[in-house]
């Protein structure tokens, strides 16, 4: 069956708001990119939610909320730190992982006793999780390991018959998904680089934020059950490349037979490849990059090689996405 597109008006959002209530799954719009929601407390529905992406168990969920007083309904603690990030980066891209409260399905957690909550920016999202009157564990809507959508057509295009409802906000603005960062060790950890980076959390809290490399100063790794090596992967074979050597390697590319695409932040003249212009600034970026890499796919591109960005901190996000994304 093909999934109804219902641009989010008030109509559409109070019918999918009833659907989460009853059970059903329900995509929506966020400022990152689209999620594929259900109620958070209903073991059941989370449960579909693992089936329509093909998603391992293991895997858990980020719980999305309207309001810092839901937030700490479902957490077992409320520290401090989680209470300075909260009022600095929400509503906004930062998903904060916590103690979960006993009453949430562990479904949620993979099965852990930590949960992963977020204030999302965009307003549909939070309108959603109102007319619930639900928290609602949503991963991005898209198969598993797949790239992420950032358009409701992206969404029909990569889960078709699973999601029977789609909300369209209109296209992501931030367009990479969320920081997720660990609260439950002594010192914070971001467990996956997004938008808002390590850099400007140490800021905000006035203290030091690990990175995905760092182990908690008691000594445990906790690593990200997410942060499988290839993930948020287009069909393409896709390869980072220094500037400097785009040209011959599309030329290699093209002469190995590849329908080759390319991704620049700055013109280069590459006959015989499809070339997507993106902006040279990294919120630009990251707001087009999926949609790019979706359309090189339904164009048809076997090969995808994309120019390297600079290595930033305001790049973080966007280098590890490419870098999961890629082959190499
Ligand atoms: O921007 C986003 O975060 C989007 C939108 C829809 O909000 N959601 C999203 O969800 O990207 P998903 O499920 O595709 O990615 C969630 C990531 C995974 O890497 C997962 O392992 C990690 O967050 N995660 C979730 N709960 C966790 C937990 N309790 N402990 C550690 N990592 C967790
Ligand atoms: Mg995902």
């Amino acid at each position: 069956m093909t999934p109804r597109i219902l641009p989010a008006t008030a109509e559409a959002i109070a019918e999918a708001g009833q659907q989460l209530a009853a059970g059903g799954l329900v995509a929506f719009p966020t400022e990152t990119v689209y999620g594929l929601g259900a109620n958070a407390l209903d073991a059941d529905a989370v449960a579909r939610v693992y089936a329509a992406k093909g998603r391992p168990a293991w895997n858990p969920l980020i719980v999305h909320v309207a309001t810092v007083e839901e937030a700490q309904q479902l957490a077992a603690a409320w520290p401090e730190v989680a209470a300075r990030l909260a009022a600095t980066f929400w509503p906004g891209p930062l998903s904060l992982i916590l103690p979960r409260a006993a009453h949430v399905p562990a479904a949620v957690s993979g099965g852990g006793d930590t949960i992963a909550l977020r204030m999302p920016a965009h307003p549909v999202a939070l309108a959603l999780v109102r007319a619930a009157g639900l928290p609602i564990a949503a991963p991005s809507a898209n198969r598993f390991m797949a790239l992420s959508p950032t358009t409701a057509q992206h969404v029909a295009d990569g889960l078709g018959g699973a999601v029977v409802l789609i909300l369209d906000g209109g296209p992501s603005t931030v367009g990479i998904e969320s920081t997720v960062v660990d609260l439950t060790g002594t010192t914070p950890r971001v467990l996956r680089p997004g938008m808002i980076s390590r850099a400007t959390l140490a800021r905000a809290l006035g203290a030091p934020v690990g990175g995905d490399e760092a182990t908690h100063a008691d000594g445990v790794p906790r690593p990200s059950p997410g942060m499988v090596a290839r993930h948020y992967a287009p069909r393409a074979t896709l390869r980072v490349v220094a500037r400097e050597a785009i040209v011959g390697e599309v030329r290699a590319a093209l002469d190995a037979g590849a329908q080759v695409g390319v991704l620049l932040r700055t013109a280069l003249p590459l006959a015989g490849a499809t070339v997507v212009a993106l902006p040279e600034d990294p919120d630009g970026f990251a707001r087009a990059l999926y949609g790019a890499l979706h359309d090189l796919d339904a164009a048809g591109s076997t090969q995808v090689l994309v120019e390297a960005v600079p290595d930033e901190p305001a790049w973080d996000g966007i280098r590890d996405r490419l870098r999961r994304a890629g082959t190499a």
